[in-house]
């Protein structure tokens, strides 16, 4: 058992928890070597690239602010159901009595649509959100190296490609960033500043502050695959799919997760998002991936049985005509219990406090290791981005404010458990160590900033 109960938590904990969130969100806004009156590029009008799920969502969080953008795609069906998107988006903010008409026409009114790569030329900022493609993407650089108008900041809303492979194409890559969005771009609340090796100081100064003014919390991020939020996210969803392998059922998974205070458990998230999201990647790793540790591959066995989520009826759970509530299905807990069988895994029941260590603990060594390299410049930053980008129960405070909580002693020693049972991926990361050999914690590192 951990030290504190993980599922109650007293309103004086709930309070500070809050507390540190608050103070985290406003450090978050200071780098240290970026001094805080360093002068800011005007941004008077923006150009995003790419017309999908986040170019649209970018307009809007810009446009909610009164910043002119141009809305560039190559395909005019894309270009013209992103357009569609964006409005009705905002007639459903309007039929919901949040948005006036008028303010709705006038944000509309500042977005336009182009096929035209060469309409960037006005722009002070250039943001791109085309597909995950390194050679797309640094296509798109090549040209906006040559239209872009002296002096304009080129983002990109890659979700985990190297900004400085971008930046590379160009002559100018002082001026290229990460501008790594959330979806829905204009309603979550994080945005992650990606610095890549030569991006300038008053670049990040200003894209961190046009963070702000759009309503949300920019943290900083240096080039890490999935910069600080998906890293994190990765290290949660490879122990819940484990602890699944091992002996639990994704209603166990999620009952506890819920417990803890998420509001969704992260099957019913997959379910909903689509068990195929990554799919492509996922293939493409496994030819190549190293063989030392173990791999989950049943969210692809998923998708090869058909069982993509709500969109196809089954996922995790199943799900009945017109209702999203995640049902158990005896199939796919049959096929669970099959696979660990073929993988010689003998399951074991699995407690809940077994479910939240290893998919808390799973974030919190990986948070240490991107403090360790300087990804993420305080431990605050993680949970901070944790808390606004992936729901992480507010009254927890964020997995290393957590972990704090719980003693980093408790949880190295149960990281070295996890690790002599599972190996590679519970390496404990040198700086916990460390932390704990000098009988210290993660705040002491937030207060030497
Ligand atoms: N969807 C998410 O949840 C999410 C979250 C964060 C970051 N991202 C990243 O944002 C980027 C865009 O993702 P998305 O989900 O919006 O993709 P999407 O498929 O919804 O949209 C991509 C758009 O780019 C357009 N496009 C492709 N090639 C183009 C070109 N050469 N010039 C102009 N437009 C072009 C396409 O026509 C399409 O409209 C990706 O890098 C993705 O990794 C996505």
């Amino acid at each position: 058992m951990t030290t504190i109960d993980l599922f109650t938590v007293s309103d004086a904990e709930r309070e500070r928890a809050v507390a540190h969130a608050k103070s985290a969100a406003a450090e978050a806004a200071m780098i240290p070597d970026i001094p805080a009156d360093t002068p800011l590029r005007p941004i008077r009008q923006v150009a995003v690239i790419g017309a999908g799920t986040m170019g649209g969502g970018i307009a809007m969080a810009l446009a909610n602010i009164g910043i002119p953008v141009t809305l560039i795609d190559a395909n005019p069906q894309g270009l013209e159901r992103g357009i569609q998107r964006v409005k009705d988006n905002y007639d459903g903010s309007v039929s919901r009595g949040k948005l006036d008409p008028a303010e709705r026409d006038r944000r509309l009114a500042l977005i336009t649509g182009s096929l035209q790569m060469a309409d960037v030329k006005e722009a002070d900022m250039v943001i791109e959100a085309v597909f995950e493609d390194m050679g797309l993407k640094q296509g798109i650089f090549r040209d906006l190296d040559t239209l872009a108008k002296p002096g304009a900041i080129l983002a990109t809303n890659t979700s985990g490609l190297d900004v400085d492979a971008i930046a590379a194409v160009t002559t100018r890559p002082q001026d290229v960033v990460g501008a790594h969005f959330f979806s829905p771009a204009h309603v979550m609340k994080l945005l992650e500043v990606v610095r890549a090796a030569k991006t300038a100081p008053d670049v990040i100064a200003t894209l961190m502050d046009l963070g702000r003014r759009m309503g949300k919390v920019a943290v900083l991020a240096r080039i890490y695959p999935g910069f600080i939020g998906n890293a994190l996210f990765r290290n949660y969803t490879r122990e819940a799919h484990f602890l699944v392998e091992d002996g639990a059922l994704p209603h166990e998974v999620d009952a506890a997760l819920k417990k803890f205070g998420y509001a969704m458990g992260i099957f019913a998230v997959h379910d909903m998002a689509g068990n195929d999201v990554g799919y492509q990647t996922r293939k493409a790793q496994m030819a190549t991936r190293p063989t030392d540790r173990r791999w989950n591959d049943l969210i692809l066995k998923l998708c090869y049985l058909g069982r993509f989520g709500q969109k196809s009826g089954k996922g995790w759970y199943r799900y009945e005509a017109g209702d999203r509530s995640p049902r158990r299905d005896h199939e796919v807990e049959q096929f669970i219990v099959e696979e660990s069988a073929r993988m010689g895994i003998e399951r074991r029941p699995m407690t809940e406090d077994e479910i939240i260590k290893r998919c808390l603990y799973g974030m919190v060594n990986e948070g240490a290791k991107l403090l360790e390299q300087g990804i993420a410049l305080r431990p605050g930053d993680i949970d901070i981005s944790y808390l606004t980008g992936y729901g992480f129960p507010a009254h927890h405070g964020g997995p290393m404010y957590l972990a704090d909580r719980i003693g980093l002693a408790n949880v190295l020693a149960d990281i070295r458990r996890f690790h002599a049972q599972d190996g590679f991926w519970w390496t404990p990361a040198p700086l916990l160590e460390k932390l704990v050999r000098e009988g210290k914690s993660f705040a002491d590192l937030q207060m030497t900033n």
